[in-house]
């Protein structure tokens, strides 16, 4: 979700007001997720690198995080939606660390939606974590290094449970990954838009995924194998 600051400026506004702006686009993207049946959106929302930014920029897009859970969880759970977070939720403040597991313990059963919020959360992380995890399994001599393979390394990353993306949107006109999720991205189709992310609505989801029908997903076969596995 990139552009927030860039649209907040163009409006001789401060980059605050951008990404308050911002938590309306996610509230239009979870809503058409919804009605299209997408069964699983994961929002990059604070990378393990934002920690850089000003610390009143900071404080605010963690204010805007409390509030957010404060004044969304219930209609998401009436909506079936199941809230996770994902990233190393060690830094984040207490209350903040309440909420997310209030929220998560309320939604938990729901299988409409899985919204997962990244916070905190780096590709590299995520891996290293999984690697840390396998490494101490076999130092405590409860698994052999030889049976590690891509399936079991995947079921240590913090989205185990979830397929891959399908589709990964970056808004705001860059075309880089900035360490999302890594590992899950091998084969899910990259669209990037110059559309800021305050302004990203139903219609720019509908185009996203008119783009993605388009494409053809190859997972190293031919054009023809896919045509023919396709056709039965
Ligand atoms: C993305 O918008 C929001 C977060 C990282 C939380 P930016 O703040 O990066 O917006 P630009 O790139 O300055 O326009
Ligand atoms: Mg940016």
């Amino acid at each position: 979700m990139d552009g927030n600051g860039r649209w907040a400026k163009k409006r001789f506004l401060p980059r605050t007001a951008g990404h308050r702006a911002g938590v309306g686009a996610v509230r239009k993207t979870v809503e058409r997720c919804l009605a299209k049946g997408i069964k699983a959106l994961t929002l990059f929302a604070f990378s393990s690198e934002n920690w850089r930014r000003p610390p009143q920029e900071v404080s605010l897009l963690m204010e805007l995080f409390v509030a957010s859970l404060e004044r969304e969880t219930a209609k998401l759970h009436e909506n079936g939606v199941r809230l996770r977070v994902i990233g190393d939720l060690s830094a984040l403040a207490p209350l903040l660390r309440e909420r997310i597991a209030a929220a998560e313990a309320l939604t938990r059963t729901n299988n409409r939606l899985n919204l997962i919020i990244a916070a905190n959360y780096g590709g590299r992380w995520d891996i290293v974590r999984a690697a840390r995890r396998l490494a101490e399994l076999v130092e405590r001599g409860e698994l052999s290094a030889a049976v590690i393979d891509a399936t079991l390394f995947q079921s240590h990353l913090a989205l185990a449970d979830v397929p891959e993306p399908d589709l990964f949107i970056r808004t705001g006109g860059e075309q880089r990954i900035s360490n999302f999720l890594l590992w899950q991205l091998a084969y899910t189709e990259l669209y990037f838009t110059p559309v800021l992310w305050p302004d990203f609505d139903e219609q720019s989801l509908d185009q996203a995924l008119e783009d993605y029908a388009g494409r053809q997903r190859r997972f190293g076969y031919t054009g023809e194998q896919v045509e023919s596995l396709l056709l039965g």
